[in-house]
């Protein structure tokens, strides 16, 4: 629109696009640390691109965190006009708080939509043993079976150090998140800057290989706290990601070529 060319939104996309070696990425105005209505229009751009990858009869995979609840809170039923929409938690339960969790997200979303959604309770931090028990489980194994077969990916990119806190992360992996010099976490797995993963929260559900044979994949972060991030995420190359964006995060990027 001509309020995009104007505020040059347009110019710093195919900047950004450049830089993170994307696609396709969106950036909408603001600074989500600063003013937290960007996080709503963050989950407006998101709900745009997620209706137009919509074919029919859809599975949407969710992760939990702040933005995704934000996500969403702006999702209206005309987004699922004619369309069965299935929304399942992508990871078992990483330590987010109650309002955070992908399970209580996707099932806000089934709400505002009208879709339908799964619940996954498993706890994080899986040991081996109950890792093995609880995958054989007809009801989790289910919502697995689902999951595998989302055709859209939705979820959220965080801080490494803010990650390790929020869920309260034990002293050993810690330990091993700083050693590692971890900058950002997306679906457990911490990244350093190089792109290269540092620590993984064992978790069932989705995987990181996973995301390949995934058409759409939206990661929705923004703030310029979390571009580096942001960054080292896009660094793994995750070929079919749209990134969806905010000013804050995108300038900060920019400014360090
Ligand atoms: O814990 C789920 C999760 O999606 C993380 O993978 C991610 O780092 C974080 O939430 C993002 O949370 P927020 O949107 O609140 O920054």
């Amino acid at each position: 629109s001509m309020m995009r060319e104007i505020s040059g939104i347009n110019e710093t996309e195919e900047k950004l696009k450049q830089a993170l070696g994307l696609e396709d990425v969106v950036v909408v105005q603001g600074d989500s640390d600063k003013e937290p209505w960007v996080k709503n229009e963050l989950g407006r751009a998101c709900a745009v691109r997620m209706k137009a990858a919509l074919t029919g009869n859809n599975i949407i995979a969710v992760t939990g965190g702040s933005t995704m609840a934000a996500v969403a809170d702006v999702l209206t039923p005309d987004i699922s006009a004619k369309r069965q929409l299935l929304f399942v938690p992508a990871r078992g339960g990483i330590g987010e708080d109650v309002a955070n969790q992908a399970n209580t997200i996707c099932a806000k979303m089934a709400e505002r939509t009208g879709g339908k959604h799964r619940v996954l309770y498993v706890p994080d931090q899986v040991s081996p043993e109950v890792y093995k028990s609880v995958v054989n489980e007809p009801s989790i194994k289910e919502v697995l079976t689902l999951i595998k077969q989302a055709d859209i990916v939705l979820h959220g990119i965080g801080e490494a150090m803010t990650m390790a806190e929020r869920r309260k992360t034990g002293k050993e992996e810690m330990e091993k998140i700083i050693r590692g010099h971890a900058v950002g976490e997306a679906f457990g797995y911490y990244f350093n800057e190089q792109g290269e993963i540092v620590h993984k929260v064992r978790t069932i559900g989705l995987q990181l290989e996973d995301l390949h044979r995934i058409r759409h994949v939206f990661a929705v972060a923004g703030g310029a706290s979390k571009a580096k991030a942001i960054k080292a995420y896009m660094n793994t190359k995750p070929e079919s990601t749209v990134l969806i964006t905010d000013e804050g995060a995108a300038k900060q990027i920019l400014a360090w070529r």
